[in-house]
């Protein structure tokens, strides 16, 4: 039963123990350690479906969002029916009691009762936090704002693990909306702890990086940043492109939205500046900011981040229940 699987999992050797009831709601909430052993988790179960396809078996995921997605909230529904568990939750709340005016909280209060684990997705930064405070089970962010993605980046270490093998020594540009992305304000900070790092960051003067994550990569001994405008003159320089979107929803005013959007359109002419084995990366959805040419670039990564991004979910998810994958051996650190 689920309750006898609970307790057996109480003193399973094979996550770390210290993530079991761990709300994430920025990846400073865990270990570089728990981060390295969530990568080699989802490596597992990527290579063993089948054998993990009952971990969660009678365990329920809330997704709780209150914004629009795609790939966030299906990979984490996916994610929990892949491990055989089952999702509740609503994508929009003009149908739950949110349009009642119920609060973040009281609704926190109330779903804890219901699952296991929570997913929430909301547009003003901190609501996750509240809603980590206020509920009785684990909550993942799964974006907040401005703020935080901090999935999305388990995704994109992934990505550049699988790509090159490590998720250091290397110089990564991000590029387009650096104030607004909160993908690109959860990669800087993680990457920051993993080691030697150059961060080119490539935006127009209207969205450049918050200083709070300037001063992230400026308290590190190992990791480095310049500020720069052209695209095409420093992607050769690059291992990683980090792509982003013009993000609408965040804009007060539409002229400066329609001014700023095309500003950066990565085409296959600037793919031909590029090193022969630089990552694009990209959290999606994209408008214009990647030509569809691009796609059959074999530098294209994006696609392999959904993938990776469903991976890490499962690999969180059923880390913070606490329940056992069959067969595995935790990544033996120093
Ligand atoms: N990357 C990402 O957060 O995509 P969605 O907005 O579709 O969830």
């Amino acid at each position: 039963s689920a309750a006898d699987r609970s307790a057996a999992s109480d003193h399973a050797p094979d996550y770390p123990s210290s993530l079991v009831g761990t709300s994430v709601v920025t990846l400073d909430d865990i270990s570089t350690s728990q981060i390295r052993e969530l990568l080699h988790r989802a490596q597992y179960i990527d290579a063993h479906r089948k054998t993990v396809a009952h971990t969660c078996d009678g365990r329920v995921l809330a997704t709780l969002f209150y914004e629009p997605s795609t790939r966030t909230r299906l990979s984490f529904e996916t994610a929990m029916l892949r491990l055989g568990g089952q999702v509740i939750g609503f994508a929009g709340a003009q149908l739950s009691s949110v349009s009642k005016g119920e609060s973040i909280a009281d609704t926190l209060k109330t779903v804890s009762n219901y699952v296991d684990v929570v997913a929430i997705r909301h547009p003003k930064e901190g609501a996750a936090l509240v809603a980590s405070r206020a509920a009785s089970v684990p909550v993942i962010n799964a974006g907040d704002g401005g703020h935080m993605h901090p999935t999305q980046t388990l995704a994109d270490l992934a990505t550049l693990q699988s790509r090159f093998g490590r998720v250091q020594d290397l110089t990564v540009g991000l590029c387009g909306d650096l104030t607004f992305g909160r993908t690109v304000h959860s990669l800087i900070e993680t990457l920051c702890r993993f080691g030697h790092v150059n961060f080119v960051l490539i935006s127009p003067d209207e969205l450049k990086t918050p200083q709070y994550v300037l001063d992230r990569i400026n308290a590190t001994e190992t990791c480095s940043y310049v500020e720069v405008s052209d695209l095409a003159g420093s992607i050769g320089d690059l291992d990683v492109l980090y792509m982003t979107r013009v993000q609408k929803e965040r804009f007060f005013n539409e002229d400066d939205y329609l001014r700023l959007r095309d500003t950066y359109i990565l085409d296959a002419d600037k793919m031909r500046l590029a090193k022969p084995d630089m990552a694009v990366l990209h959290p999606l959805p994209r408008v214009n900011e990647i030509a569809v040419e691009v796609d059959d670039d074999p530098r294209a990564a994006y696609f392999e981040q959904v993938k990776n991004g469903m991976l890490m979910r499962m690999a969180l998810e059923s880390a913070v229940i606490g329940d056992k994958l069959p067969g595995y051996e935790p990544l033996q650190q120093e």
